[in-house]
C-alpha cells in the first residue's frame, strides 16, 4: 500500500502536542501524499499555521468565513476529496464536539460531510482522558467506525505521568496506512508472522540468543496488515514498538512459539516465520542464578528444540527464512523440501548491510514448483511487499486447485 497521491485532511487542535502534527504533516508529505490541514482557533496559539504552510506548501485552513479561501465551500470540498481525515492531536473539548455532531469550525463541518475513515489521535491531561464523560464521547466515535490510536503513558505538559500523551509520528503513520490498507489485495485474509530471536534460558538471569532484531517479521506484519490482513506477531521481546493494528503475542523460547504458532494458525491462510529460532536450548536451565565456579571451563548441555516450521502443518501457505552465509540457494532449497515449505526466503546475509539487525536485505524467493525471484539489496519493507506479492499468488494458485 502506496501512501503517494493520497489526499489526508490533517485536523490540528489546541494541545501542547500540535507541534508534534508539524512532524506528522512533514512525514505525510515525504510519503507523497498531500495534506491539506485544518487548524482550530485553539491550536493557533500553540502553532503558527505558517509552520504547517512551511511543509505541506498548500494553504491552511480553519476560517469557516475566509474569503480568501482557493476552495469553493472548504469543509465541502475537503470532506470530498479526503481519502482519510486524521485528528491529531485531538483535545477533549474537540472530541465532545465532534461525538455530539457539532458543526461550529471548518474542522467539524468536514468531519460531517465526510464518507472518509476517521482517525483520531487524543492528547490531553490524563484525569481529562479518564474522565467518564470522554471515555464516552471516544466509545459513541468509535461506535460510529472512527479508529482510535492513543494516547499514549508518559510525562505530560502538567508534569504527572500518565496516559494522555500524543503518540508518535511513527506510530500515526502505522495507523493512517492501516486504516488506507484496510481493503488491500489482503482483505478478508488472516496472516501469522514471527519475529526475532528466540531466548533460551541458562539460569534467571541469562540466556542464549542471535543477532535477531525482530524488522524483518515486523516489516512483514505491517506490509500484511496496510493490505487489509489481520495480522497476528509472534515476537520475542526487541526494541520495536507493536505495530498498530496487529496483534501482538509476545514470547520468549521456541518452546513457547511453537505454542502460540499452533494456537494462531488455526484460521490462518499464511504463516510467514521470519524469527530466528534457536535450535538448541539449554537442557537444564536453573531455577537459580548460577555462580562463578573456580574451573576455567565450564560446559553447557544443550539439547535439540522443535522445529517448528517443520511441525506446524495445514491448509494454509507456509513461508519460511534461511539465513545463509555460504551455498545460499544450496541450504535454503533443503530447508524448502525438508519442511516441505510453499516458499522459502533465501535470506544472503554475506551480503554488506543485509540481514541481522539492519534495515535491509537481500534475497532469493524460492517456491516448492522451483520459479526463482533473485532480488537486490532492499529495505526490509520493500522485500516484505515481495513476500507478500508471492503468497498473494500462492493462496490464489490454492484456490484454483
Ligand atoms: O530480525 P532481523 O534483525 O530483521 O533479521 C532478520 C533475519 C535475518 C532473522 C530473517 O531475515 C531471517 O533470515 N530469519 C530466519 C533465520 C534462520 O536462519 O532461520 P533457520 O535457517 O534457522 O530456519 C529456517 C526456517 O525455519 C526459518 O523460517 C525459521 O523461523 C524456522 N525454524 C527454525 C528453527 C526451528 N527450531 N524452528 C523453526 O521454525
Amino acid at each position: 500500500m502506496t501512501l503517494a497521491g493520497k489526499n489526508v485532511v490533517l485536523g490540528v487542535t489546541g494541545s501542547i502536542a500540535a507541534f508534534k502534527a508539524v512532524a506528522l504533516a512533514s512525514e505525510l508529505v515525504r510519503a507523497r501524499t498531500l495534506v491539506d490541514v485544518i487548524m482550530t482557533a485553539s491550536a493557533r496559539q500553540f502553532v503558527a499555521p505558517l509552520s504547517f504552510q512551511a511543509v505541506t506548501h498548500r494553504s491552511i485552513f480553519g476560517d469557516v468565513f475566509a474569503a480568501n479561501s482557493e476552495l469553493n465551500i472548504e469543509h465541502v470540498e475537503l470532506a470530498e476529496r479526503a481519502d482519510i481525515v486524521v485528528i491529531a492531536p485531538a483535545t477533549a473539548n474537540t472530541i465532545a464536539k465532534l461525538a455530539a455532531g457539532m458543526a461550529d469550525d471548518v474542522l467539524g463541518c468536514t468531519v460531517l460531510a465526510t464518507d472518509a475513515p476517521i482517525l483520531l489521535a487524543p492528547a490531553m491531561d490524563a484525569h481529562m482522558f479518564d474522565n467518564p464523560a470522554t471515555q464516552e464521547n471516544v466509545a459513541r466515535l468509535r461506535a460510529r467506525g472512527w479508529e482510535v490510536v492513543g494516547p499514549a503513558a508518559g510525562r505530560l505538559a502538567s508534569g504527572l505521568v500518565g496516559v494522555g500523551r500524543l503518540v508518535e509520528v511513527e506510530e500515526l503513520m502505522g495507523a493512517i496506512r492501516a486504516l488506507l490498507g484496510r481493503s488491500g489485495d489482503l482483505a478478508g485474509r488472516s496472516v501469522v508472522v514471527t519475529a526475532g530471536g528466540t531466548q533460551e534460558p541458562i539460569d534467571p538471569v541469562r540466556y542464549i540468543s542471535n543477532r535477531s532484531s525482530g524488522k524483518m517479521g515486523y516489516a512483514v506484519a505491517e506490509a500484511a496488515r496496510d493490505r487489509g490482513a489481520q495480522v497476528t506477531l509472534i515476537s520475542t521481546p526487541t526494541a520495536l514498538p507493536a505495530p498498530f493494528g496487529v496483534q501482538v503475542v509476545y514470547v520468549n523460547t521456541a518452546e513457547q512459539m511453537l505454542a502460540a504458532v499452533r494456537d494462531a494458525v488455526q484460521e490462518a491462510d499464511a504463516l510467514i516465520m521470519a524469527a530466528a529460532v534457536a535450535d538448541y536450548r539449554p537442557a537444564r536451565p536453573s531455577a537459580e542464578k548460577i555462580k562463578k565456579a573456580d574451573a576455567d571451563v565450564w560446559q553447557l548441555e544443550l539439547v535439540k528444540n522443535p522445529d517448528i516450521l517443520a511441525q506446524v502443518r495445514g491448509d494454509f501457505v507456509r513461508v519460511g527464512f534461511a539465513a545463509e552465509s555460504q551455498h545460499l540457494l544450496e541450504n535454503a532449497l533443503a530447508k524448502l523440501h525438508a519442511k516441505q515449505l510453499d516458499l522459502i526466503v533465501a535470506n544472503d546475509i554475506s551480503t554488506p548491510g543485509s540481514g541481522f539487525a539492519v534495515d535491509d536485505n537481500q534475497a532469493v524467493l524460492l517456491d516448492a514448483q522451483g520459479e526463482r525471484l533473485a532480488l537486490p539489496l532492499m529495505a526490509k519493507r520493500e522485500l516484505a511487499d515481495q513476500i507478500l506479492n508471492k503468497v498473494i499468488k500462492l493462496l490464489g494458485q490454492r484456490r484454483a486447485k
